[in-house]
């Protein structure tokens, strides 16, 4: 029997001949918090090695031990590697270092940002109305 894919809008994902997502590389923006946490936390369980790219190591620490906690024993890593979106040096610092460590990428989420900030909400509006 073929092995399960995993689909999201399309895009299919295929697993691993035994059918499971071990052994695939994720890399998450914003994880330290909200749905990119969520997120993390889900494929660690299914044995992905999760990259957490976070503004802050130290914020997102406590992630990383909830998932130590709930992983699979012998689940592949979990780390942060930091990054602050807003500045483009840093973006290029972390793709250089993701290049750097010669892993596959599976699964790039792109989740970082904010929702719903009143000024934006109002410029978008304003924008809209003109
Ligand atoms: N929750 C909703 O109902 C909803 C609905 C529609 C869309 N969304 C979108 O889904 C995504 C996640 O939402 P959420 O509710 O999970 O938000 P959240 O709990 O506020 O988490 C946002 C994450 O993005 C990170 N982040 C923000 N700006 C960043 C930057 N400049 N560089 C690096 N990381 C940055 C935050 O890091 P820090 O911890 O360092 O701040 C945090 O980890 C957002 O893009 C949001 O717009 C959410």
């Amino acid at each position: 029997m073929a092995p399960p894919t995993y689909r999201r809008n399309g895009y299919k994902l295929p697993a691993t001949p035994d059918g499971s997502l071990k052994g695939k590389v994720a890399l998450i923006t914003g994880a330290s918090s909200g749905i990119g946490k969520v997120t993390a936390l889900e494929l660690a369980s299914h044995g992905v090695h999760v990259i957490l790219a976070c503004r802050s190591a130290t914020k997102t620490q406590p992630v990383l031990d909830e998932i130590a906690k709930k992983a699979p024993s012998d689940a592949p890593k979990a780390e942060c590697w930091e990054v602050e979106l807003a500045s483009i040096d840093s973006v290029n610092q972390l793709a250089d270092r993701f290049i750097a460590s010669g892993l596959p990428l599976h699964l790039l989420i792109n989740n970082a940002g904010f929702a719903g900030a009143a000024e934006i909400t109002s410029a978008v509006r304003t924008r809209m109305e003109t």
